[in-house]
């Protein structure tokens, strides 16, 4: 079906399906009303992609910590509404579940058609008295569609067109049966049966899968100063290899405004070459940048202390080395205080392994008085610089931790010590950043940003890639 041509553009439309009546018009006109539609929505922030690989987990583990199909076995003996008994058998017991073998295969646009191979045995009393086993081996089939919940808005799979296929059967009979009456009729009894039996056990997998979508929508705190809360942006697409669940993220302040994700240019895309099956988690550079937007004002910072990382006591003697000028306005050392002031958000980009936090703002510098005096403003600076972050997870939250890239921009606003060439001052600032800003500013980044919680999935384990605008975490499981 072409799956690699133009995916994104034409994620929820089929157009396949005005294919034989229609002719080149119609699918022209359907296909720029996709593109007007892709279009106006919005560009999701965040996006998972869901292969067999976590599918398969996630089935797997919920058949075993369910215990549905032993649960369904020891149903089996009890009269319910609605189950027919087995002709013939009294004493109904089903014992010895083997361990499912699931297999996934994506059925594109469609869902996930899941194949259950377990083996079981039915024991029995026979209407014509002596014990009977049964040993069968069956498959048990359905599709699994990936749909959004109307009443909760999260991610749900359901599941549809379930069937069990009797892949063997062998029968140990009393001498008194004859076996191939016996079997004739055993066969078309289980064909009927078994879905009842067993069908229900796909369901209450499922209704066990998808609890783990529950804190999805729980907005989670980044510290004290907001919160991130992952929205759908639409209904989850499937691929051949994949399902795509596009998320609209809410980045908000602790008092409720909420910050807009700004426009990304392009599309959001994740490139090829992850390993087949595998499972993705792209955030965009417009997200991270959201997220950076509710500690951009603890990203103003004073620094007064007297000696700075690396570097030697900072005093009107340090600055009067760069500006001759200060040292006639202060014969005497003053220390010096230093106020960085951030005044756009600060932003995120990032191109194919490298990303940077773009910070622009205000550098004042103003030599210490004598107790309850204030300090006099030497000069204040408009600057631009960039820090270059690294990116990691620990405890399921997303960390940075920067380091300084390059002092991109110093010019002066104001003096009180006359003009003098900023370029001058270059070598001090940058040193001055690295070793008295960036500390803080690596000091705030560990909150943490958060990372959608979803199917108890353990972020720790993913390998980390920085694509264009957006960092993809490859995910893997224990
Ligand atoms: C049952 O499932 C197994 C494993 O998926 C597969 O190899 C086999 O062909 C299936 N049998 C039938 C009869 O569908
Ligand atoms: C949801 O979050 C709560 C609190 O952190 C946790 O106890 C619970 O296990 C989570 N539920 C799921 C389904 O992950």
């Amino acid at each position: 079906m072409g799956g690699s041509q133009g995916s994104q553009g034409l994620v929820g439309c089929t157009p396949f399906r005005l294919r034989g009546s229609g002719g080149t018009m119609l699918r022209i006109l359907f296909l720029t009303l996709c593109g007007l539609l892709t279009r106006t929505r919005a560009d999701p922030g965040a996006l998972l992609r869901l292969g067999t690989d976590i599918m398969n987990h996630e089935v797997q583990s919920a058949l075993d910590e369910s215990h549905i199909l032993e649960k369904m076995a020891a149903e089996a003996g009890k009269k319910r509404p609605g189950m027919k008994p087995i002709k013939g058998i009294t004493n109904l017991k089903v014992k010895d579940v083997q361990l499912p073998v699931i297999t996934l295969n994506f059925i594109p646009g469609v869902g996930i058609f899941q194949c259950v191979s377990t083996g079981m045995t039915i024991t029995g009393k026979s209407f014509m008295g002596g014990n009977m086993e049964i040993i069968l081996v069956l498959n048990i089939t359905a599709t699994n569609r990936l749909l959004q919940d109307e009443a909760s808005g999260l991610p749900v799979f359901k599941s549809e067109g379930c069937e069990v296929i009797l892949v063997s059967m062998k029968t140990k009979l009393p001498s008194s049966m004859p076996p191939k009456v016996v079997n004739k009729l055993l066969d078309s009894t289980l064909r009927k049966v078994l879905p009842t039996l067993l069908c229900p056990a796909i369901d209450a997998v499922l209704v066990y899968v998808n609890r783990k979508w529950a804190n999805l929508s729980v907005p989670t705190p980044m510290g004290q100063m907001g919160s991130v809360k992952y929205v759908l942006t639409s209904v989850p697409t499937t691929t051949a290899s994949y399902f795509q669940v596009d998320f609209s993220p809410v980045v908000q302040l602790q008092e409720g405004t909420a910050i807009q994700l700004a426009e990304a240019g392009e599309a959001l895309e994740l490139p090829e070459g992850y390993a087949e099956g595998s499972s993705q988690l792209l955030l965009s550079a417009t997200l991270l940048t959201a997220e950076l937007a509710l500690l951009q004002k603890s990203f103003n910072v004073n620094v007064q202390d007297k000696t700075i990382g690396e570097l030697p006591s900072q005093t009107t003697e340090t600055l009067a080395g760069f500006i001759p000028e200060v040292a006639e306005a202060y014969p005497k050392p003053k220390p010096l205080v230093t106020q960085i002031r951030i005044n756009k958000p600060p932003r995120v980009t990032m191109k194919t392994g490298k990303s940077l936090l773009h910070l622009h703002g205000t550098l004042e510098m103003f030599a210490a008085r004598r107790r309850h005096k204030a300090p006099v403003s030497l000069f204040r600076l408009e600057t631009h610089f960039n820090l270059k972050i690294q990116y990691s997870v620990h405890e399921n939250r997303l960390q940075m931790a920067t380091s300084l890239d390059r002092l991109l921009s110093l010019s002066r606003v104001s003096s009180s010590i006359g003009a003098f060439r900023e370029k001058g001052l270059t070598g001090l600032i940058t040193d001055y950043l690295q070793e008295a800003y960036v500390p803080v500013i690596n000091d705030l980044l560990q909150v943490g940003l958060p990372l959608p919680d979803l199917l108890d999935m353990n972020y720790n384990l993913a390998e980390l890639d920085i694509v264009e605008n957006a960092l993809v975490l490859d995910l893997k499981l224990d």
